[in-house]
């Protein structure tokens, strides 16, 4: 597999295109962002934990039948994956009341949902990813009505398949971003899964072990990342 050119440079993430037009390599750096990139900064070996990570949760799904962009895992830094035209909606599930839904309410972090929320959001850093509905989504184009309903029934599942692994690790899944993409006419989950793309709690203490410990200067950010990869990896 030969990398080539830069495709294209995210805040967290660079993608590379490779010989073969199916498959990009997603290069996974240290940068930190928060509040739509006003906040900057780097996490020593973030992005070789979130590429650990995220290895750890897209063969964990796959193996349960839900088809990921992940092919291997090539390099500390580097995964290989299949080319996805993301498509333009962040998918948001929540299990615990947290973060900008605590916010947007006017409620407490921290009480249990009776069932998961899913949420929309416009993928749009100038627009601060807003928050959208189906409507706007099919309306809009940007994805069909079958195309909206396979991605909130594929995010459901995620987080049906996710929570008990985690849960045996001693860590609450409090909420999580997924994007999807389509490959050859399929929709995939795409991106990453990792301590910056959810909220992971400690079930016993409720100490938070992810990128919140950066958002709000809570500290031992980097120590938080890697204490999620060790339970990720050792046996429930
Ligand atoms: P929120 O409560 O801030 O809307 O975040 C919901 C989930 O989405 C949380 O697990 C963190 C994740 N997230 C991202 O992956 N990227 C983002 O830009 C934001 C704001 C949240
Ligand atoms: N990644 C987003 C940003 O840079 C926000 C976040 O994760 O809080 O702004």
């Amino acid at each position: 597999m030969e990398k080539r050119q830069l495709l294209y440079e995210g805040k967290a993430k660079q993608m590379f295109a490779t010989d073969d037009p199916d498959l990009v390599i997603q290069y996974f750096k240290d940068d930190a962002t928060a509040f739509d990139g006003t906040k900057k900064s780097t996490i020593a070996s973030k992005g070789v934990v979130n590429n650990a990570c995220t290895e750890i949760f897209f063969r964990l799904l796959e193996q349960d039948g839900v088809e990921t962009h992940f092919v291997e895992r090539l390099s500390d830094r580097e995964m290989l994956v299949k080319r996805l035209d993301i498509v333009p909606v962040e998918m948001i599930v929540r299990n615990v009341m947290a973060g900008s839904l605590a916010r947007r309410l006017g409620l407490d972090e921290g009480a249990p949902l009776s069932a998961p929320i899913v949420e929309y959001c416009y993928k749009s850093d100038a627009l601060h990813d807003p928050l959208i509905n189906r409507w706007h989504v099919t309306v809009l184009g940007f994805a069909k009505p079958e195309e909206i309903d396979a991605m909130t029934a594929l995010t459901l599942r995620v987080n049906e398949i996710l929570r008990p692994f985690l849960a045996a690790r001693k860590l609450l899944l409090v909420d999580m971003k997924l994007e999807f993409g389509r490959h050859h006419g399929r929709i995939l989950l795409g991106d990453e899964i990792c301590p910056d793309t959810c909220r992971f709690w400690d079930v016993d203490t409720g100490r938070k072990l992810d990128k919140d410990r950066f958002r709000h200067d809570l500290g031992d950010v980097a120590e938080a990342y890697h204490e999620v990869h060790r339970r990720l990896s050792s046996p429930a």
